[in-house]
């Protein structure tokens, strides 16, 4: 009973060596992207519209269009499942509002940004109907040429990968990552940065991944905001230089997808790193906590839980992924 107790307490110190401090490389200038799935990708999109000055790309898995939520959870999952109540119109006249008052980026910044859009026809949480509307948004402010989009395949509720996960169109409630023949980290990113990157065909050494300390990014306080202590940061072999310059990719992961809830599977399995490492883009992947009634599911805030600011640049969960990338040099 001791030994075994002692044993927990060792290996519980190891891991815990194992956190960095976020520290500065040298970021491409204009080269910070985000991507998410779900709710991740709903923050994606508040990540991208709020700090459009900064942020050039966004990749949607799933997702939901900017601010649909209004701040409340019952709008929220209208939003899920019943999109025909959604008026985007009245969500870019939110946005234009925002950006008078200075709470997020000049909406201009958006111009020239890339987004990808990824719905499947099968999903059962998320209306695809989101999919469309995420593009009606962003054609409001952006060149339609600039978006990319994938909305013929048969795919559940997922992250959609080339062979990793369930079946493509069924369910997968262990991690929501499906094998879909479908690269789709790499053709996101491939696409946000405008074609250019080289197919994810290098091996990926795990000593690259490492786990980073979170809690200083939310005054020590982390779970009260329903973020995790710690998150996950993939370096490149090539960008250990600190003076070779790589680019920078924010991702955000679904609910019940934190590594309180399924450890390193998304982080691992999702497609990401392998484009990583050949293509030199450090990948951020911050890391949500279950919260006992407002936030069960490990979600992103999307709908206000954390405050009423979580889609502006105050958003406390938003302005602390924002810090963490200054901190890496942004
Ligand atoms: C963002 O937009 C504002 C207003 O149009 C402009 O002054 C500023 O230079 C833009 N910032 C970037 C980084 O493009």
């Amino acid at each position: 009973m001791l030994k075994s107790a002692m044993i927990v307490v060792f290996l519980a110190q190891v891991s815990l060596g194992q956190i960095i401090n976020l520290q500065p490389y040298a970021i491409e200038p204009g080269s910070l992207t985000v991507s998410g799935i779900s709710a991740g990708a709903a923050m994606a999109t508040q990540f991208h519209v709020a700090f459009s000055a900064d942020v050039n790309g966004v990749g949607i898995f799933a997702g939901i269009p900017y601010g649909c939520a209004k701040g409340s959870l019952a709008v929220a999952l209208n939003c899920m499942s019943s999109p025909f109540l959604t008026s985007v119109p009245t969500l870019i006249d939110r946005t234009d509002g925002f950006a008078q008052d200075g709470t997020i980026d000049p909406t201009s910044n958006m111009s020239g940004d890339r987004v990808y859009v990824f719905h499947g026809t099968r999903d059962s949480t998320v209306n695809n109907r989101n999919g469309e509307q995420v593009v009606e948004f962003y054609q409001n402010y952006l060149s339609t040429s600039d978006i990319a989009t994938e909305f013929t395949i048969a795919a559940e509720h997922c992250q959609p990968t080339d062979n990793f996960g369930g079946e493509c169109n069924r369910q997968n409630t262990d991690n929501y990552i499906n094998d879909c023949d479908y690269r789709g980290a790499f053709l996101a990113l491939n696409h946000l940065y405008g074609g250019s990157l080289l197919p994810d065909m290098t091996a990926v050494p795990e000593s690259n991944l490492f786990q980073f300390d979170q809690a200083e990014f939310f005054g020590g306080r982390p779970e009260s905001y329903s973020m995790d202590s710690v998150g996950y940061i993939y370096i490149p072999t090539e960008c250990k230089d600190p003076t070779r310059y790589c680019k920078l990719h924010v991702v955000l992961h679904g609910c019940l997808q934190s590594s309180q809830e399924i450890g390193d599977v998304f982080v691992k399995n999702a497609g990401y790193l392998e484009v990583a490492e050949s293509n030199a883009i450090i990948l951020l992947f911050p890391q949500v906590v279950k919260t006992p009634v407002s936030n069960p599911n490990a979600c992103f805030d999307w709908w206000g839980y954390a405050g009423n600011d979580y889609d502006l640049k105050t958003g406390v969960q938003m302005d602390a992924i924002y810090q963490m990338c200054k901190r890496l040099g942004l």
